[in-house]
């Protein structure tokens, strides 16, 4: 038996933006999904997860076929393939944040299982291969994916991630912040073809956008790198972010309530549209939070981690 977790994320700066091949900084929060896995004599395959209803359980050759668990199933799928060897297999998820929220849950989740199938199989798996396996995952099953929440889950800490470069700059500091939830699930890719179409009909205006969102997300890796305050680039990239349309009322009543009780900064992270947002508030964290959840929603204080995807 083995229990692997990995960190969820946080976007700290450049969503959208990364999607026009600008840079963005993406942090490891300290909520982690764990993922029990244990081998099985017979050819069964038995997932159950806190977030569903019901397992599923099915022979291994219909690991391709069957319906529920896609991120699980093609982790599975692609490291029996890179093992060379398959075996039936129990296995138990739980996480310690919401699924479609823009926290990573399907990342953590591919990359933890795929270090526990070879963890089980007695192989092992550098964590650059992990970390392109996982991204194979969330690419095979979407359609498409940026490498940032799979790096981050494999990796940990903050990475300032420049698309088309393999190699990721890591940042080791810790950065206090407040993540409150909408509630509201949303799609990433319906988010980016809304900016994809307001691209179409306005592109100077958005096109200047993006580059002023890429300019904050390089101030705010020197600052980070620095131990400055970002608060004051997280309310303009949050602004930025506002102008291409990603934000609406909740994430906006969240993210005033949150500098209203005294964050330095706040923004809506990820994709936007519902989601949660990150507030920066190194000395005001209790009474952020408390501002938070009197709007009805749950926040919670994260410190982003160095630890990434570990075998507990
Ligand atoms: O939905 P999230 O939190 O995984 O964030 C998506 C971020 C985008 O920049 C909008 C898309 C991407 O692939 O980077």
């Amino acid at each position: 038996m083995v229990l692997v977790s990995a960190p969820g994320k946080v976007i700290l700066f450049g969503e959208h933006a990364v999607v026009y091949g600008k840079p963005s900084l993406a942090g490891a929060i300290d909520k982690r999904t764990h993922v029990n896995l244990e081998a099985r004599d017979d050819d069964i395959i038995s997932i159950e997860s806190d977030a569903a209803p019901q397992r599923l359980s099915f022979s291994l050759d219909d690991l391709v076929s069957v319906e529920g668990f896609p991120y699980v199933r093609k982790a599975i799928e692609l490291a029996f393939e890179r093992i060379g060897k398959k075996s039936g297999l129990d296995i138990k998820i739980s996480s310690d944040f919401p699924p479609a929220s823009g926290l990573g849950s399907s990342a953590s989740v591919s990359i933890a299982t795929i270090l526990a199938v070879h963890e089980v199989l007695e192989s092992e798996i550098p964590y650059g291969t992990l970390a392109k396996l996982g991204h194979k995952v969330e690419f095979e099953v979407q359609g498409a994916a940026s490498p940032t929440d799979t790096a981050i889950a494999t990796f940990g800490g903050i990475l300032f991630i420049e698309p088309g470069k393999d190699e990721h700059k890591r940042i080791d500091v810790q950065l206090p912040l407040i993540v409150g939830c909408t509630g509201i699930e949303r799609s990433t890719k319906v988010l980016v073809e809304n900016v994809r179409v307001l691209r179409e009909n306005s592109p100077e205006i958005v096109d200047s956008t993006i580059e002023s969102i890429e300019k904050i997300t390089r101030m705010a890796k020197e600052k980070i790198e620095k131990g400055e305050d970002i608060g004051d680039l997280m309310n303009m990239n949050h602004g930025l972010l506002m102008a291409l349309g990603v934000s609406n009322f909740k994430l906006d009543i969240l993210v005033y309530a949150a500098r209203d009780a005294g964050a330095r900064g706040a923004k809506l992270t990820g994709a936007g549209g519902g989601g949660c947002i990150i507030a920066y508030a190194p000395d005001k964290g209790a009474q952020v939070k408390g501002a938070i959840e009197n709007c009805g929603c749950s926040a919670f204080e994260s410190a982003i981690t160095s630890v990434g995807v570990r075998v507990e």
